[in-house]
């Protein structure tokens, strides 16, 4: 044993004072170094991207809504279409404004509305607006028809879509048949 009567209140003395140490260099450390935990890793490897990185941006494609339009919420697609008011009316005969008129729209000829001057992407495309043309429009207007006036980013949803195309079937002359 060692001699010196001191010797174990040294060593403890000693034991405690490095935890000392490491505790304070610790709380030292966490208060100026925050660390973030990443919420996905900064790279995204090959195809084994995270599902957040997948979901974050809207597909490229519209998810088809043949399946699901017709049974589409009415009065949920009244309320989308304020989205369209601004430039859009929907009545029989109602007015032209940054868009044309929409009445008989769905089943209808595509650039139909008189006295509206359509840009030469709609009017040179010819054919009329099937359910599956509004789907595709309505998603990214600009990705369906390259070039026309209609600035409006879409609705990502299909639901929306469906909605949408489900409150305009009504104002027709002509409704499609709900299929
Ligand atoms: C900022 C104005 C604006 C908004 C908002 C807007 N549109 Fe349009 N829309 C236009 C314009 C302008 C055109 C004509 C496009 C062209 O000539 O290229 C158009 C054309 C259309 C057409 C083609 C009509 C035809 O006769 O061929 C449809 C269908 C349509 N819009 C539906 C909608 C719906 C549904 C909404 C709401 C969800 C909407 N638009 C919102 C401006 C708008």
């Amino acid at each position: 044993m060692n001699s010196d009567p001191l010797f174990m209140n040294k060593v403890i003395g000693a034991v405690l004072f490095a935890g000392l140490i490491a505790m304070t260099g610790g709380f030292a450390a966490d208060m100026f170094y925050h660390p973030q935990e990443l919420e996905s890793p900064v790279y995204a490897i090959g195809g084994n991207a995270p599902a957040e990185t997948q979901t974050a941006e809207a597909p490229a494609e519209p998810e088809p809504i043949a399946g699901i339009w017709a049974s589409a919420d009415v009065a949920a697609g009244e309320k989308l279409a304020k989205k369209c008011t601004a430039c859009h009316s929907f009545d029989k005969g109602g007015p032209n404004k940054v868009g044309p008129n929409l009445w008989g729209v769905v089943g209808g000829a595509r650039a139909q509305t008189d006295g509206f001057s359509y840009s030469s992407a709609l009017r040179e495309m010819g054919g009329t607006w099937s359910v599956a043309d509004l789907n595709a429009f309505l998603f990214k207007p600009k990705q369906f028809a390259l070039g026309t006036k209609m600035n409006f980013v879409g609705f990502k949803k299909p639901e929306e879509r469906a909605e949408m195309v489900r409150y305009m079937r009504d104002l027709s002359d002509s409704p499609i048949p709900l299929e």
